[in-house]
C-alpha cells in the first residue's frame, strides 16, 4: 500500500490544488491532504476552516483524507508511513522553492521522495494568494475555488461580516 501526502497551507484550497490532489490520488493507493504550518505565512483562514473546506472539496475522491499538523512534515510522513510528498509546480519560481524543500525533507527522512507535478495550464495562474486578494476586494472567486469549499467559504465570510 503506497501512501502519499499532499502538504500545503491551503489558505484557501483552489481548483489548482484540487487538480494536483486528484492526480496524486490516481498515482497512489492513499493520499493524505495535510494542512501544515508554513512559518513564513500569516493565514486568512483558521486550520479548522481550511480542513473543513478541503474535506468538502475532496469528498468525492476515493482514497483521499484530510488532516492537519503543526509539526515537521518529515516526521508526519514517517508516523503515517507515507513514501512520497506530492506538490504542484506552476512556475520556475515554484520549482526554486520546492527543490530545496524536497532535499530538506529527504535529508530529514531518507527515502521520502517529493513528486512534483506540473500544474495544468488552465489553472496555473490561480493561487491562494490571488484568491485572498480577490476576496479582499469582494470579487467573484467561484471559478477559482472548488464548489464544495466555496459554500463553506462564503458562509464563513458572511458570518464574519455579520459579527463586525
Ligand atoms: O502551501 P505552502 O505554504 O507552500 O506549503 C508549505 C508547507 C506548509 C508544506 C511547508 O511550510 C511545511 O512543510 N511546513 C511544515 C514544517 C516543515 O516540515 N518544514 C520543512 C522542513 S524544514
Amino acid at each position: 500500500m503506497r501512501r502519499a501526502i499532499c502538504p500545503g497551507s491551503y489558505d484557501p484550497v483552489t481548483v489548482g490544488h484540487l487538480d494536483i490532489i486528484r492526480r496524486a490520488a490516481a498515482l497512489f493507493d492513499e493520499v493524505v491532504v495535510l494542512v501544515a504550518v508554513n512559518s513564513s505565512k500569516k493565514t486568512m483562514f483558521t486550520v479548522q476552516q481550511r480542513v473543513q473546506m478541503l474535506r468538502a472539496a475532496v469528498a468525492d475522491i476515493p482514497g483521499v483524507c484530510v488532516e492537519s499538523s503543526d509539526g515537521l512534515l518529515a516526521e508526519y510522513a514517517r508516523s503515517c508511513g507515507a513514501c512520497a510528498l506530492v506538490k504542484g509546480v506552476r512556475s520556475a519560481q515554484d520549482l526554486d522553492y520546492e527543490q530545496p524543500m524536497a532535499h530538506a525533507n529527504r535529508y530529514l527522512e531518507p527515502g521520502l521522495e517529493t513528486v512534483l507535478l506540473p500544474a495544468a495550464p488552465a489553472v496555473s495562474w490561480i493561487s491562494s494568494t490571488i484568491v485572498r486578494e480577490m476576496l479582499r476586494y469582494q470579487q467573484d472567486i467561484s471559478e477559482m475555488v472548488p464548489a464544495g469549499a466555496l459554500e463553506i467559504l462564503s458562509a464563513q465570510l458572511q458570518k464574519e461580516n455579520e459579527n463586525r
